[in-house]
């Protein structure tokens, strides 16, 4: 049984303050949903004001991106070892720092071994484009997508490793995926390629998110979905009313 997980990807919202007192009257609302893992995922500089804020709540606290190095000369930039004890998630491959930052299928491997070697916990994220999309393209990339993200990690660190499906013109755009499509690439296409790589046992336990334009009024449809996990949310994981309905409908389509 996979505990589903729903994660709030702030992106650049919410000052320190803000997102401090986000998360207190967060943290009431959603206390009774205890078969979802609730994470927020603020922007770096409000991480440890919201880490203060959670301790003894249910919450937890993701990243949005890290560097693959332990430290160095790389200007701007946020090292695994500087997360550890702020956050248990971090984002990667998310199409917004693959589009904007240049990210390299590559570069999010490295970040997923530089992830797993501090004890941190990889949210990637895989998802195609619309071109590709039309082309029929989509089952081809996203597994290349996985395979290389995943490549050289082995089934050990798979239970640490969540997945996030976000098709790009998706994301943002208020036009979702139906939760036909998100479960047949999360179960058809994505859990496939994990038997191919792990074998079925270790594919069966890792979980995996849909994101793109998730919202209240459709939530409950993806979370209906066999393979559909939880949900990676943007815009709506920025409204207490909408987070808290999230959290709501995802226990109520996996409660155990
Ligand atoms: P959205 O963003 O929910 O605003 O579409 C999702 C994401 O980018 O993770």
């Amino acid at each position: 049984m996979r505990t589903p997980i729903v994660a709030g990807n702030w992106k650049m919202y919410k000052t320190n303050s803000e997102a401090a007192s986000f998360v207190r009257e967060l943290a009431l609302r959603i206390a009774a949903y205890s078969n979802v893992e609730r994470v927020v995922c603020p922007p770096f500089v409000a991480l440890a004001g919201v880490a203060e804020a959670v301790v003894g709540t249910p919450i937890k606290v993701g990243a949005q991106n890290v560097h693959w190095e332990d430290q160095g000369a790389y200007t701007s930039q946020i090292a695994p070892p500087m997360l550890v004890g702020l956050a248990e998630y971090v984002i990667i491959g998310h199409s917004e720092c693959r589009a904007y930052l240049g990210e390299t299928d590559e570069m999010i491997n490295r970040k997923a071994k530089a992830l797993l070697a501090h004890g941190l916990k990889p949210i990637i994220a895989v998802g195609e484009s619309l071109a590709q999309n039309d082309a029929g393209d989509t089952d081809a990339f996203v597994s290349g997508q996985v395979r290389a993200a995943l490549q050289g990690i082995d089934s050990q660190s798979m239970p640490s490793i969540v997945l996030a499906y976000e098709p790009i013109w998706a994301i943002g755009t208020g036009k979702s995926a139906s939760s036909a499509v998100a479960q047949q690439i999360i179960g058809g296409t994505i859990r496939k390629t994990l038997e191919e790589l792990y074998g079925v046992q270790v594919a069966d336990l890792v979980r995996i998110q849909y994101g793109g334009s998730v919202k209240p009024d459709n939530m409950a449809d993806y979370m209906s979905q066999p393979d559909v996990d939880g949900a990676l949310v943007g815009g709506a994981s920025l409204k207490l009313d909408d987070f808290t309905k999230l959290v709501e409908a995802a226990s109520r389509a996996k409660g155990s």
